[in-house]
């Protein structure tokens, strides 16, 4: 049997290397490791063959090496889709009519899930899409950690911590890269705000850098094994991130020992010098915005390109320097354009919505569910219970698949709350607008006429007055300074004179369920009055579907927020801190709040918040047995586990992310009270019990010792806390590092 195998996996081998004869040069055979491949097309190559693989030579393209046989690079935005395809060399769609893809929800729907084989599931899926589409690279995943609210590209991150959005991005880079297309992991680092992204020079201390924002791009190195990484537009520490000796060549390639490519963001790259010393290998989109700008210079005039030739001919940037990023460009091509064992992958299909619909159900939070007197609580919404249910609100039929910067998508299919509503509820389902929010366009939004917003008021607030329930559907939306890149929102509040729409519709009727479509937290005024609301987030093709399985009850809610909602933004940690610490002062920004951020400055300073990080309702109830532990004390080189039970204490089916969140109760630098360092998600039947364990490791209780630049694990005591929120905490457990 086993010799069978032998054969025809020999025959498999020679029948896909048939065209390959003894005079093969090693670099075509990939029978060869890669790393001989890479010294081998190295040695073939000329000066100038070398530095052209290094620049762009369209708008989403870079070339190989045409004299060799070596193929173009190909790149697609990402994250949440693959993108349509855009013209050679400016910014309009090519208008193919091939390129229509699955939106999959946007990564912070992803990472309310919780749920890394979702991820996983998400990953394969979107790779598939960008294989089938001829793409060797995918932009994506976005990885920022979210520092406020008001940061235009949240949306497209895994939200404000670094250990949830570590667990989350790794198996969905794994199952991309599966596909022979890379990962481009974005944007490191420090791209946490849009308002003035090319330019701003953040500043912060190594604490804060290693502990807080660059944890998810290491996992997404180390664990993730990414082949690509994009370099940010911002400066960090006085030099663009693009090519920053000290994000790249010390920490990138130097700590994490990466092995692929630094490709610019579209844009960001600003000397020739440092670009060529500091760690850049592929620099894209020079002298454009990246989006929308077009530019006289051609691509020879590049950093990377002719000045970069010059300097290299004149002794002024070793030649080591050039082969290192040739060996990176081919090494990056062997792995995804020459990569002869690839699938062919597949596009808008009926499993990739299946996965699409399942994450955005799994993502969507339950905020709030108030129970009437007799414990009735208003969700799920049977069909058949109400006799006139009103829809309102803008998101209820936008297409918000469409804007939002680079991550905007051309869709085969994008189902509406209002059509999927209507297929549940039928004839029970009216529709008002309610507000409008006015034509998009980039940099700006054309205003609405105030006598348009009143008509659009009136018209709801008076089919409320007349309706059995009213389902809000409202929120943000990917215009300009809303969840959009390029800039941030103005406001925490709703846009839209919304907030002013939503009392006058409480004025004539309580019975409200509240849907926000939103990437970020929004201040919520009403909340006292709202019996119900529920956070959706952009859920892409089967938005609609998806946010009904959630109100109807077909899926309970499991979703947990990825990010603390303040009661009003300056509760929030960076904005507290002044105007240097957020937005900075246009040209220098301090990070003050340094490592704690989100729930760790939250939990730390005693700040209430409106909804804290890791919350979420279902339509089921849990119980948390006491855990126990394998023992009080641990040394460096052992682990603790703690085990405990969780039961379904409810009526249906539902999810329960079980958190394990660390404390260190005496330290010799601060440290925040608390931090995630563990979860789960138990699937539960109703009267079902399923035992959780963590194992705790030292590395859980570890902080980054800026002075010997080293992490470290103080011994002493330490509490491991139990929790379905940061701020549920179930159960505590004590133990004492020896
Ligand atoms: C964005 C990147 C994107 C690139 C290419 C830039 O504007 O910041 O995230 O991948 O454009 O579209």
């Amino acid at each position: 049997m086993k010799r069978h195998f032998i054969v025809i996996g020999l025959l498999a081998v020679l029948t896909a290397n048939a065209s390959l004869t003894a005079q093969t040069p090693v670099y075509l055979d990939d029978m060869q490791p890669i790393e001989a491949r890479v010294r081998d097309a190295l040695s073939r190559m000329t000066l100038e063959e070398k530095v052209r693989m290094s620049y762009a030579q369209s708008k989403f393209s870079s070339p190989g090496c045409p004299r060799l046989g070596i193929p173009e690079l190909w790149m697609s935005d990402g994250p949440h889709g693959v993108r349509a395809e855009i013209n050679w060399n400016d910014w309009g769609y090519a208008k193919w009519t091939n390129d229509s893809c699955t939106a999959f929800p946007a990564l912070t729907c992803l990472a309310a899930t919780w749920n890394p084989q979702l991820s996983a599931r998400y990953g394969k899926a979107i790779g598939e899409e960008a294989r089938y589409r001829k793409k060797d690279v995918l932009l994506g995943p976005g990885v920022n950690i979210c520092r406020t609210p008001l940061n235009g590209r949240n949306f497209e991150y895994m939200g404000e911590d670094p250990y949830l959005a570590s667990v989350m991005c790794v198996p969905y880079i794994q199952e991309i890269q599966k596909n022979g297309v890379a990962a481009c992991v974005k944007h490191f680092a420090l791209n946490n705000q849009e308002v003035w992204r090319g330019h701003i020079d953040v500043h912060l201390s190594d604490r804060a850098l290693y502990e807080i924002y660059l944890p998810a791009f290491k996992a997404a190195v180390e664990q993730g094994g990414a082949w690509s990484i994009m370099g940010a537009y911002n400066k960090v520490r006085g030099t663009h991130a693009t090519h920053n000796k000290l994000l790249n060549n010390d920490i990138l390639k130097g700590e994490w020992k990466f092995d692929g490519c630094v490709i610019t963001d579209w844009g960001a790259a600003h000397d020739t010098y440092e670009a060529a010393m500091y760690g850049l290998d592929i620099e894209m989109g020079s002298h454009t915005n990246g989006l929308t700008s077009e530019s006289a210079f051609t691509y020879d005039d590049y950093y990377l390109g002719k000045a970069y030739l010059r300097m290299i001919k004149e002794g002024k940037i070793p030649m080591e320097t050039v082969d290192e990023k040739a060996s990176r460009v081919l090494r990056l091509i062997f792995r995804t354009a020459m990569n002869r064992h690839k699938p062919y992958g597949s596009m808008a299909t009926e499993e990739h919505y299946q996965v699409a619909r399942e994450v955005a159900s799994e993502g969507i939070v339950l905020l709030k569910n108030k129970e009437d007197k007799n414990r009735k609580a208003l969700l799920p919404l049977l069909p058949g219970q109400y006799k006139k249910i009103l829809v309102v609100g803008d998101n209820a039929t936008r297409r918000l698949t469409v804007g939002g910067g680079s991550s905007e998508l051309k869709v085969k299919e994008e189902i509406s709350p209002l059509e999927a509503l209507k297929a549940v509820y039928g004839s029970s389902i009216d529709y008002a607008q309610g507000y409008t929010a006015g034509r998009p366009r980039y940099g700006k939004v054309d205003a609405v006429p105030k006598a348009k917003m009143d008509a659009l008021r009136k018209e709801a607030v008076k089919k409320a007055a007349e309706a059995d329930l009213i389902i809000y559907i409202g929120g943000l939306n990917k215009n300009h300074e809303q969840d959009c890149e390029a800039g941030d929102r103005i406001t925490y509040a709703l846009p839209f004179g919304q907030n002013e729409l939503i009392e006058a519709l409480l004025e004539v009727n309580k019975n409200l369920v509240m849907v926000l479509t939103s990437g970020n937290a929004v201040e919520m005024p009403w909340i006292k009055q709202v019996p119900a609301i529920v956070q959706s987030w952009y859920l892409g093709t089967m938005n609609g579907p998806a946010l009904v399985d959630v109100l109807s009850g077909k899926v309970s809610p499991s979703g947990k927020l990825p990010f603390s909602y303040p009661v009003k933004l300056s509760d929030c940690p960076a904005i507290a801190m002044g105007k240097i610490s957020y937005p900075g002062d246009s040209v220098r920004q301090e990070y003050r709040e340094d490592i704690l951020v989100g729930y760790r400055w939250y939990d730390t300073k005693k700040v209430k918040t409106l909804f804290p990080f890791g919350y979420g309702m279902s339509y089921t109830t849990f119980e948390y047995d006491k855990p126990s532990v394998s023992s009080k004390t641990m040394s460096v080189n052992d682990s603790i586990e703690i085990t405990l039970k969780v039961r379904n204490t409810g009526s249906v089916p539902g999810k329960e992310v079980v958190q394990l969140y660390i404390g260190d109760e005496k330290c010799s630098l601060p440290r925040p009270l608390k931090e995630l360092k563990g979860f789960r998600k138990v699937s539960l039947n109703p009267g079902e019990e399923k035992e959780v364990k963590f194992i705790v490791t030292s590395e859980a209780l570890r902080f980054f010792d800026d002075k010997q630049h080293a992490w470290v694990a103080e011994p002493g005591k330490f509490k491991a806390y139990i929790a379905a929120s940061a701020e549920d905490i179930r159960a505590v457990v004590p133990f004492v590092l020896k």
